[in-house]
């Protein structure tokens, strides 16, 4: 996102408490503040003036939602109110919240549009659809200029191993590594919709130069990918035959999921890199040997178990 913004010549300030890729070194450009989004008057004063804000900051880990459900409620729920009221108190010209697509729940229908009911079953979507509710009431009621984007299974290089849900970089550090990749669920039944984090900015830009304010899109593929249909694409793009351990007995998440991208096309978005492209460039940029995945394999609704 940040060279994305440097490179139509913005300046950045980067709100985030953590160690980013940028933390070393920043380029030219871009500021990191090690500031808590719930700092709503120091954010607001990093903001003013700003034309532009992407709310990303996030306790993305499914996982720790599970296990602190309160940490996960006060960042993305209380902690995006507390953002969006910044942006109103800096008068920022439009903001961006990037929400996610397990605001939905469970699939009940395929491909997924921005109708689909909101029934999250993890504290972490139901955390996410606070912070877009807090969002757009601050919209209708004292007209925060906010726009929502729901991606869903995004991907890419720079992921932090220990963190990271998404099966592509997951199967792909097992692979990489010699080892079996663990699919839990139905190897068939289970698709998900992953989306380039190149594909995911442009998106972003796309809904900061031209969203309709105060409404919600999908950011995703629009392509339903089998976990198997991964595994043969991780094989053809690695050269080399996947090995594979199903874990079939637990079967929480196996589901379809897939995004409808109507709404965010009527835009001009198009998604460009195919799955077979972005797995080549994240085992190019994983190397032969990258730290393995380190989050737990199985998520098991009711009794979150590791393995
Ligand atoms: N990764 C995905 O597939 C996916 C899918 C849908 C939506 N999203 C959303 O995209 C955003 C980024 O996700 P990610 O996977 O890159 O996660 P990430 O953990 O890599 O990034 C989140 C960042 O937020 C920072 N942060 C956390 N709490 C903060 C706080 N209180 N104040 C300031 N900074 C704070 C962290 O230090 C971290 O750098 C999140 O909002 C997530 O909900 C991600």
């Amino acid at each position: 996102m940040t060279r994305a913004l440097l490179a139509l010549g913005k300046r950045v300030r980067i709100i985030d408490t953590g160690r980013t890729s940028l933390s070393e070194n920043p380029p030219p450009g871009v500021t990191l503040f090690p500031v808590d989004i719930r700092e709503t008057d120091k954010v607001a004063e990093l903001a003013a003036g700003a034309d532009l804000a992407f709310h990303i900051a996030a306790n993305a880990n499914g996982t720790l939602s599970v296990t602190e459900p309160r940490l996960d409620f006060e960042i993305n729920a209380l902690g995006t109110f507390s953002f969006a009221e910044a942006m109103l108190a800096a008068g920022v010209r439009r903001v961006v919240y990037v929400s996610s697509a397990s605001t939905y729940g469970t699939p009940r229908r395929f491909p997924m549009d921005e109708e689909h009911p909101n029934r999250p079953f993890v504290p972490y979507g139901a955390s996410k659809l606070g912070g877009e509710v807090s969002c757009l009431a601050l919209h209708h009621a004292r007209g925060l200029p906010v726009v929502v984007g729901r991606p869903f299974c995004v991907y890419g290089p720079g992921e932090n191993p220990r963190e990271a849900m998404v099966e592509v970089g997951r199967f792909l550090r097992w692979h990489l590594n010699g080892a079996p990749i663990q699919i839990v669920g139905d190897i068939d039944r289970k698709t998900r919709d992953f989306v380039y984090v190149t594909d995911l900015v442009a998106g972003l830009l796309t809904l900061a130069d031209r969203g309709r304010l105060g409404e919600v899109y999908n950011i995703g593929s629009g392509t339903e990918t089998s976990m198997r249909r991964l595994v043969d694409v991780i094989g053809a793009a690695t050269g080399r035959e996947p090995a594979v351990e199903v874990i079939p007995e637990i079967e929480d998440d196996t589901y379809r999921l897939v995004a409808d991208i109507t709404k965010i096309r009527t835009l001009g978005y198009r998604p460009e890199v195919s799955l077979h492209d972005g797995v080549q460039a994240v085992a190019q940029a994983l190397g032969p040997a990258p730290e393995p995945p380190g989050a737990p394999t199985i998520f098991a609704l009711g009794q979150h178990a590791e393995r």
